[in-house]
């Protein structure tokens, strides 16, 4: 049979490796403690999974949120959209720079950045379409490296926008 050679596109994704949360900014750093902070206030008897987000926004305010989980599963919200819907009913027009996100379980130890699901990163890929600005975001286990996007355009390419309706 004939084999058809096709060209392939390649899409590359960008992010930062950083060994230890010392070698982030001041304000990095604040912002990734904030999240620690709040994932300590998770709701979350299922998994046992605690998320914490925060927010900096533009006006220099950090909002943070965690994970809320429900008997009935599908019912859980995620660190990431309380946290989008804390920033938005008490500012709804404020740009957000940057978000961090850290987790931990009761199970074992979390050494690698959890990245946000695929209905998170949508949820905050709108968020900032509508931003002035990229939103950067600042990712850690409960220990190990640090993985900063400078977008959350890079986690989510192709995404499905409003352009399509
Ligand atoms: N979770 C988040 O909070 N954010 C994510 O991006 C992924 C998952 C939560 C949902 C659930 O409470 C727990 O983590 C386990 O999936």
């Amino acid at each position: 049979m004939k084999q058809v050679e096709m060209a392939m596109q390649r899409h590359e994704i960008n992010y930062q490796e950083l060994k230890t949360d010392a070698e982030l900014s001041a304000d990095d750093q604040e912002l990734l403690g904030k999240a620690k902070q709040a994932l300590l206030k998770s709701y979350s008897p299922y998994s046992r999974f605690q998320v914490g987000a925060a927010a900096r926004l533009s006006n220099g305010m950090i909002i943070s949120g965690f994970n809320i989980e429900n008997a009935a599963y599908p019912v859980c919200l995620c660190a990431e959209q309380t946290t989008i819907a804390a920033v938005r009913t008490q500012f709804p027009d404020t740009g957000i720079q940057a978000m961090a996100i850290s987790v931990k379980s009761a199970h074992h130890l979390v050494d690698q950045p959890a990245t946000p699901c695929g209905q998170c990163r949508q949820l905050l890929s709108e968020q900032e379409r509508n931003n002035p600005t990229t939103i950067r975001l600042i990712l850690q286990g409960e220990t190990g490296p640090i993985w900063i996007f400078r977008s959350v355009n890079d986690l989510l390419p192709f995404s499905f926008t409003g352009e399509w309706l």
